[in-house]
């Protein structure tokens, strides 16, 4: 009998635009300022991205990064997922720009909106693919130009977006001590309205009056969405765990989606994580979405403080609203 196939990670990289937004930049025209924002948020400055730079473009940098990284080649990929809910275009998917790009021609590629809980998505996804022996080199690329739906005369959101990419190149393995362990994903529409943007598609398609209204940019309900992120925070930490029959000792990093390091701190509080168990790097980057998790464990890996062997537990909520976590041993 054949031994069951996990889905391990074998390359990772990230592309960050090289502009930096620094809270002091936002003093010059909003009404807030830089001690507001880091202490409310722990945001010190994000990288927002050009007008030629896209969310294609940076997820096709950091693509080939990670292909670099796994030391193969766009031709070695058998299927490519883009998670995003910053899309060059409505259609065609920005997977379908980026293969075009990478020239990995005819292999499927679609797009997965699951916000900020995107990565999460379609890394599970992409494990079950690998699982079912479907395919065996799967690229995620998880990539976001949020500064372009980001309301600027909004205090309220604006700060607290950037924009980055970061992708993983997942790949068949019979090792069941690695790769992908254990994902769990999630989602109650009953708070759509929570963070979206009004307009732009079938239910309130472009008008004069849509974009005068400035519905072509994201709205967000602060507060409710901090309680919560907390709770699906916490909720996801402990499912994890148990899940996997792990404890916090188990676990070597967590890398939560960098939202809010007030919303990450007290949930790791409620399990009593280290704080050198929970990467924290919201305060360069900001809330990158989709991205915000592999921008977080490429500068993990850089710094020495996860690498092979890791156990790290990864965690998410987002628009939707959804939520997922999962446990993998790189
Ligand atoms: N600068 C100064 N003052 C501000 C700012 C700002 N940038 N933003 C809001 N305020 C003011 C408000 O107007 C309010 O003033 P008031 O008391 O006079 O009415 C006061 O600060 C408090 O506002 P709150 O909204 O209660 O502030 P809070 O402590 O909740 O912080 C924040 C706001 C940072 C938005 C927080 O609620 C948060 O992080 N929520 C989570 C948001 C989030 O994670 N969104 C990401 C999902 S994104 C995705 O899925 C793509």
């Amino acid at each position: 009998m054949p031994r069951p196939l996990r889905a391990a990670i074998v390359g990772l990289g990230t592309a960050v635009p090289e502009k930096v937004l620094t809270n002091a930049d936002f003093e010059k025209f909003l009404d807030t300022s830089d001690e507001w924002i880091t202490k409310r948020t722990g945001i010190r400055e994000r990288h927002i991205a050009s007008e030629s730079q896209t969310t294609g473009t940076l997820g096709t940098i950091a693509a080939r990064n990670a292909l670099a990284d796994a030391n193969i080649t766009p031709q070695d990929i058998e299927l490519i997922i883009v998670a995003t809910v910053t899309p060059d275009m409505i259609m065609p998917s920005t997977a379908c720009c980026i293969q075009e790009t990478l020239g990995a021609t005819d292999v499927p590629a679609f797009d997965l909106g699951a916000a900020c809980s995107g990565f999460i998505y379609a890394v599970s996804v992409a494990s079950k693919f690998i699982e079912t022996g479907t395919y065996k080199r799967v690229l995620v690329i998880a990539t976001e130009t949020l500064s372009k739906f980001s309301d600027y005369t909004d205090r309220g959101s604006c700060v607290l977006f950037g924009d980055g990419a970061g992708a993983v190149v997942l790949e068949a393995t019979e090792d069941e001590d690695r790769g992908v362990l254990y994902s769990v994903l999630h989602a109650d529409g009953n708070g759509w309205d929570f963070i979206h943007v009004p307009a732009g598609g079938s239910r309130n398609p472009a008008t004069l009056e849509t974009v005068e209204n400035r519905d072509h940019f994201i709205k967000m309900r602060g507060r409710d969405v901090y309680k919560f992120a907390v709770e699906k925070m916490q909720w996801l930490l402990g499912n994890c765990m148990e899940k996997c029959n792990m404890t916090v000792d188990d676990i070597d990093m967590v890398v939560p989606h960098q939202v809010n390091s007030r919303i990450i701190a007290s949930a790791a509080s409620k399990f009593d994580f280290p704080q050198d168990k929970v990467f924290v790097n919201i305060d360069i980057y900001g809330n990158t979405s989709a991205a915000s998790i592999p921008l977080a464990m490429q500068q993990a890996r850089d710094e020495g403080r996860i690498g092979p062997g890791s156990t790290l537990m990864l965690v998410a909520f987002g628009a939707g609203l959804t939520w997922a976590g999962a446990i993998l041993k790189l």
